[in-house]
């Protein structure tokens, strides 16, 4: 049993970042035949990816996916740590789970990701949780066949989660959720350490991938007919800086354009990263897509410095409007945490203040939530749940009217759409090159394919039209 430890998981060391290949022992390749699996993911796209991963690790151990909870033999949650809210829904699952298990012994119940790399999670699992019968965490994932052999032989409760810096595994297999667009991870964990955020310690050191890795991931894609491609990790924007090479993340951009994919997006963006060259690229290539996530976090310096987030007010703003003049038609989005503690009235006007300047496209905003471990969540915290919840109102009130204005100038306009399959609504839904939903009216031979899409409809959150 290995638990985990958040103050090892601080650590950060010149140690170089070792890279392993994926393999899967021959014994272990038929243990889930006329098995079958079911996850439930939380989170982030990160978290998605994961997921993607742990499918292809399942088939190639002859498990198959069940579309429900009911017809499994193993249910995995892919869990998230970023907030409260996030946690509280996977103690939920977990009670439905146990239910479950009561009916079916049987059953193998699985807990990974973000939540399980959290000392205080993995104890409250050993104590009320002991039906679970798995835990691994972000850095093991590759373990997963092993550990899953273990609970079907051993039939006791298996812990592993690693508390270390992290290494890079190249070859884990992916089954993607969609066959045009794909998620790449190019760099995993964070050095940033924003005083309230439990990433750096739940996913390790900031650690990208070679070029080369990455290039031959995205020609793969293209071979097999992708359209789409992000680039993902934390910080992008640092891409590179850990590697002893010289080659940033503008020169990875610049690469993955030339291999000719349709569509180049990367998230998420730190804006102490953000630096000039990255923006001449993106000016260079249109097939780099015009929509920048740039979490601000807040408006006030006081509270920036108390985050940790190394810039100002006023730098951001440089920088905002640096994009908007050198990208035409630029969607522009961010993340916003209002009620850190100690923000004042004052602090949260400059907050609203910066929204008016830069008129996102739109944004996600929470409530600040202690993550225990965490050096914000020492801070004495005088603004009552009541306030916090007015400010939070209030910004999406402003958000949101922003959000209508920008979708507004989509009216009547013809935009490029990439299709990726039936819509809710209109009978085919995909998204702009600025990442607008649009709900199409169209012939279904236009999935996997971008085509010109007239805007008849604009709604805050989306947009309506026609291929013309
Ligand atoms: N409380 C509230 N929001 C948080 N985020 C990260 N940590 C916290 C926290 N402790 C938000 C940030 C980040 C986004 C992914 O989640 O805005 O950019
Ligand atoms: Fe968390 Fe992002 Fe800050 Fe890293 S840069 S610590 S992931 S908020």
């Amino acid at each position: 049993m290995k638990t985990p430890n958040m103050k090892e998981a601080a650590k950060r060391t010149k140690n170089k970042v070792e890279t392993h290949n994926y393999e899967l022992a021959d014994n272990l390749k038929n243990i889930g035949t006329n098995k079958k699996y079911y996850i439930k993911t939380y989170g982030c796209q990160m978290n998605v990816h994961n997921t993607e991963n742990i499918k292809a690790i399942l088939e190639n151990m002859s498990f198959t996916e069940s579309k429900t909870q009911t017809e499994a033999d193993l249910i995995i949650a892919n869990t998230c740590s970023i907030r409260e809210n996030a946690h509280n829904k996977v103690f939920g699952f977990l009670g439905r789970l146990k239910g479950m298990k009561n009916k079916k012994p049987e059953l193998i119940t699985v807990l990974c990701g973000c939540m399980a790399q959290e000392e205080t999670v993995v104890e409250t699992i050993m104590n009320k949780y002991k039906w679970l019968d798995l835990v691994f965490g972000t850095h093991n994932i590759y373990r997963l066949p092993v550990l899953l052999n273990n609970v079907m032989i051993k039939k006791e409760q298996e812990i592993e989660v690693l508390s270390i810096e992290g290494d890079i595994i190249e070859n884990i297999p992916v089954k993607r959720d969609s066959k045009y667009k794909a998620w790449i991870n190019v760099m995993l964990g964070c050095d940033k350490f924003c005083t309230y955020c439990i990433v750096p310690y739940v996913r390790g050191k900031q650690r990208s991938r070679t070029p080369e890795n990455i290039l031959k991931e995205v020609n793969g894609l293209i071979e097999n007919g992708y359209k789409e491609v992000s680039l993902l990790g934390q910080n992008v924007n640092a891409y590179g800086k850990d590697l002893d090479i010289n080659y940033t993340m503008s020169n990875l951009l610049e690469d993955v354009a030339k291999t000719g994919i349709t569509r180049v997006r990367f998230m998420t963006s730190h804006p102490w990263d953000f630096d000039d060259s990255v923006i001449e690229v993106i000016k260079k290539y249109d097939n780099i897509m015009p929509a920048i996530h740039l979490p601000v976090q807040s408006g006030s310096n006081n509270i920036l410095k108390k985050m940790n987030r190394r810039y100002t007010k006023e730098v951001y703003l440089k920088l905002v409007e640096k994009l908007k003049t050198n990208i035409p038609n630029l969607s522009l989005t961010t993340d916003i945490i209002v009620g850190f503690p100690g923000e004042t009235e004052e602090d949260y006007q400059c907050t609203l203040d910066l929204v008016h300047k830069c008129k996102y496209d739109t944004a996600f905003t929470f409530v600040f939530s202690p993550r225990e471990g965490t050096p914000a969540a020492k801070l004495s915290d005088d603004i009552s749940a009541e306030e916090k919840n007015k400010r939070l109102y209030q910004l999406n009130e402003i958000i949101n009217n922003y959000a209508n204005e920008n979708n507004q100038k989509y009216k009547n306009k013809t935009v490029k759409v990439l299709i990726e399959g039936k819509g809710e609504k209109g009978n085919l839904m995909g998204y702009t090159e600025t990442m607008k939903l649009v709900n199409v009216d169209g012939d279904e031979s236009a999935i996997g394919h971008i085509v010109d899409v007239k805007i008849e409809e604009v709604k805050t959150w989306s947009l309506d039209g026609k291929i013309v």
